[in-house]
């Protein structure tokens, strides 16, 4: 929590999953040096932390959340107060994200839903049928290398798009992709490293044509 603090002071992007907080700090970060070069932090449970908490994190936009379902409806009954609305998805999650102040928030799923509190954005890119443990992490970590280069970036280089908006669609793309890839060849057996390793091809792939 104390961490947090200090990264809020220092306008630090932040990624929180439900197994991990991410805090992006370095210049010259890349998807090879993700590990190495950020703080990331395993807490037992980021998101119930955030839950129980939300004071920690409420309207400081340079944090992004990544619930899956489930997460999100947990997180969406403490900040409304009130149950998830099953038949508008899109609405519950812009909600969530001006409850929160308006930090990004992505609801991982078949399809995945971003909002920033304005914008819903909606990231259906081809992946496959199976999720592996450890898709998260390469959401997280992807999302934490794209927020960095957005933000480093700035507004004009994003089209004046909110550049965590921008990064959280290009993650959840780059996520699904190399899913996709790591499907193609191995099936059903496909590890998360497995989709690792495909990361390098789904980003040029997406983004380097
Ligand atoms: C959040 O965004 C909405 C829509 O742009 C805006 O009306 C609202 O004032 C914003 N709230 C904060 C806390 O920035």
């Amino acid at each position: 929590q104390g961490i947090i603090e200090k990264s809020k002071v220092k306008g630090i992007p932040i990624i929180i999953d439900a197994v991990s907080i991410f805090f992006i700090s370095v210049s010259g970060l890349t998807f090879k040096n993700l590990f190495s070069k950020c703080s990331y932090y395993i807490f037992q449970d980021g998101l119930w932390l955030i839950s129980q908490q939300p004071s920690l994190i409420q309207g400081y936009q340079r944090a992004i959340l990544t619930p899956n379902y489930m997460e999100f409806s947990r997180l969406y009954e403490a900040m409304l107060r009130d149950p998830v609305d099953s038949s508008d998805h899109h609405g519950c999650v812009l909600r969530l994200s001006q409850a929160m102040g308006n930090l990004t928030v992505v609801q991982k799923g078949e399809r995945d839903l971003i909002s920033d509190g304005e914008k819903v954005l909606v990231c259906s890119h081809e992946g496959s049928s199976r999720r592996c443990g450890g898709q998260g992490d390469l959401l997280s970590g992807s999302l934490g290398v794209l927020a960095h280069w957005a933000f480093v970036a700035g507004a004009e280089k994003t089209n004046g798009q909110n550049p965590f908006l921008v990064a959280a669609f290009g993650a959840c793309s780059l996520t699904r992709q190399s899913n996709h890839q790591a499907f193609q060849k191995f099936g059903r057996s496909m590890t998360a490293s497995d989709m690792v390793s495909e990361v390098g091809t789904a980003f040029n792939k997406l983004f380097e044509t």
